[in-house]
C-alpha cells in the first residue's frame, strides 16, 4: 500500500496534493540522466537531458524517463510528443522499491511550487473538526531570509488530501515571516484559527517591520485584512519574530486564566550566539489587547511554547540555544523555562542528553497512550541539520528519551502536531538540502 501510494505519488501528473519525498524523484532522475541518453540510438536523435522520471504516455501509462523537449509547456508533467525517452518500467519500480522508506512522508511543499524558489519555516496545527493547516514562509525568489517572503497556507481535511496553496499575506517586496496559528475558542464554545506574524525577518535594533495579526473564520480557507498589533510590545521586542510555534489557549474550566492565548517572540537575531530579547506575551479578551511579559532572556531564541496540565497549566518554552554544537558537549543543546502566571518560574534549565545544530524545533503537550502526561520534542539531532527525530519526556520535558528517527538525511525546522489520536510532524527536509521541501508525517 505504501510503495503503490510512493508510486503514484512519484509518476502521478496531477500537482500539488501529490508529491513524494524528493530523495525518490531525485533517484529516479538519476537512474534516467545515466542509463537513458548513453544509448546510441537516442544520441543520434539529438535527445537532451537530464533525462526525468514520469510514469506517462505515449499511449498507455508506463513508467520512462524523458528528455525535458518531449514533455509539456511549464510543468513539464507529461509526455506531450517526440520519440526522445526509453521506457524503464521495470528498473524504475525497483529503484523506487529501495526508496520506500519506514514512515511515509507527504510532501506539502516543495520548491517550484507555485512558481516560488523555496518554502520555509514549517507551523502546523488541527482545527477542531479535525482539518490539519500547514503554513509556510514562500519565498518567491530564494531560500534566503531576506526577499519577498508570502505566508501561506495549506489545508488537509480529515481523511482527506492537501489542498491547493492558498495566500495568507502576500507580502510587497517585504519577508513577512514566522505564521504561528492557534485555536482560539470563545465563552459559547465557537472557535477561530487566529495567526500571528511578523512583516521583517531578522530585525535589527534600527530596522523593524511589524507584528500582524490575522483571522480565519472558515478553518483557514479564508483570512481577515491583517491587524497591526505592534503598539503593545515593548521598544525592544517592536516587530519581532513569533515563535516559530504555535499559541496556546487556556482551556481549563475555572484556572484564573481560563481563556488566556499565549504566544511568544525574540528579536535580533546576533549572529553566533542565539541572542536578542525574548518575551511572551498573551491576551485574556481573545485578541483584542494584548500583554508582554517582562524580558525572559537572550541567550536562547526561537521558542515552541506548550500548557503543562501536570503543572497547573503553566506554560513551558523549548528554546534553539546555538550552543549544541555536539562536539562542545557543553549539554546547553536547548533550553527550557516554566512561565507561571506570565512571570519566568526559576531559571532557563537544560534537558541532558540532547543534540542540537542551533535550529528551531518544537514541543507539543498531550496524554500519552496510559492517559499520562507527556511532552513530545520534534528536532534535528545532527550532525548539522540533518536526522529528524521526535523524543518523548514524561518529566514535563525535564528528560527524554532517544524517541524515533523520522527522517535521516537533511532537515531542518520542524513542528509537532497534537492530532488527538495521533501526532505529526511538519519539517523541513531534502536530499541534498533541507530547504527543497517541507513533508508531513505521522509519528505516534
Ligand atoms: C533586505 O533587502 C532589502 C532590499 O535589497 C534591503 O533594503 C534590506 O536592507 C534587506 N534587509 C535586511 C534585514 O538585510
Ligand atoms: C494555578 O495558576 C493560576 C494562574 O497562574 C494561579 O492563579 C493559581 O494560584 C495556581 N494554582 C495553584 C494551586 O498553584
Amino acid at each position: 500500500m505504501k510503495l503503490a501510494s510512493a508510486l503514484v505519488a512519484l509518476f502521478s501528473a496531477s500537482p500539488a496534493s501529490s508529491y513524494s519525498p524528493p530523495s525518490c524523484q531525485a533517484v529516479a532522475d538519476d537512474y534516467c540522466a545515466k542509463n537513458c541518453l548513453d544509448s546510441a540510438s537516442l544520441q543520434a536523435r539529438s535527445c537532451d537531458g537530464p533525462m526525468v522520471a514520469l510514469e506517462s504516455g505515449p499511449g498507455e501509462s508506463k513508467r520512462r524517463c524523458y528528455s525535458p523537449s518531449t514533455l509539456s509547456g511549464g510543468d513539464a508533467t507529461a509526455y506531450e510528443a517526440g520519440d526522445c525517452y526509453c521506457t524503464r518500467d521495470a528498473e524504475l519500480s525497483s529503484l523506487l522499491k529501495q526508496c520506500e522508506r519506514d514512515m511515509e512522508i507527504e510532501t506539502v511543499f516543495a520548491a517550484g511550487m507555485d512558481n516560488a524558489a523555496c518554502y520555509r519555516i514549517p507551523s502546523i496545527i488541527m482545527t477542531p473538526d479535525g482539518a490539519l493547516l500547514a503554513f509556510a514562509e514562500q519565498r518567491e525568489k530564494d531560500c534566503g531570509d531576506n526577499g519577498t517572503n508570502n505566508i501561506v497556507v495549506r489545508r488537509k481535511e480529515k481523511g482527506g488530501v492537501w489542498g491547493e496553496i492558498r495566500m495568507v499575506a502576500k507580502a510587497d517586496g517585504q519577508a513577512y515571516s514566522n505564521a504561528n496559528p492557534a485555536i482560539v475558542y470563545d465563552a459559547a464554545g465557537g472557535w477561530s484559527v487566529l495567526l500571528h506574524y511578523d512583516t521583517m525577518n531578522n530585525p535589527s535594533s534600527s530596522r523593524v517591520g511589524a507584528n500582524m495579526q490575522t483571522w480565519s473564520e472558515d478553518g483557514g480557507k479564508t483570512w481577515s485584512e491583517a491587524a497591526d498589533i505592534t503598539g503593545f510590545m515593548p521598544d525592544a521586542s517592536k516587530g519581532c519574530m513569533p515563535g516559530p510555534s504555535i499559541g496556546v489557549q487556556n482551556n481549563v474550566p475555572g484556572h484564573a486564566e481560563e481563556g488566556r492565548v499565549y504566544f511568544n517572540c525574540h528579536s535580533g537575531n546576533a549572529g553566533g550566539n542565539a541572542g536578542g530579547n525574548h518575551i511572551a506575551y498573551w491576551s485574556d479578551d481573545l485578541g483584542a489587547t494584548w500583554e508582554a511579559s517582562e524580558p525572559l532572556g537572550s541567550n536562547f531564541n526561537e521558542c515552541s511554547i506548550a500548557l503543562l496540565p501536570s503543572s497547573n497549566s503553566s506554560l513551558l518554552l523549548n528554546c534553539r540555544t546555538n550552543a549544541g554544537d555536539p562536539d562542545l558537549d557543553d549539554g546547553k543543546a536547548r533550553a527550557e523555562m516554566l512561565l507561571e502566571g506570565g512571570s519566568l518560574a526559576g531559571d532557563a534549565f537544560y534537558p541532558a542528553g540532547l543534540d542540537d545544530p542551533g535550529c528551531a524545533g518544537s514541543i507539543v503537550s498531550r496524554k500519552g497512550a496510559e492517559g499520562e502526561d507527556v511532552v513530545l520534542l520534534s528536532n534535528a539531532v545532527g550532525p548539522g541539520r540533518s536526522n529528524l527525530r521526535v523524543k518523548t519526556s514524561v518529566d514535563s520535558g525535564r528528560t527524554f528519551d532517544d524517541g524515533v528517527l523520522v527522517w535521516d538525511g537533511p532537515a531542518a525546522y520542524s513542528m509537532l502536531v497534537d492530532g488527538g489520536d495521533f501526532v505529526g510532524v511538519f519539517f523541513e527536509l531534502g536530499a541534498d538540502s533541507p530547504y527543497e521541501s517541507m513533508g508531513f508525517a505521522v509519528v505516534a
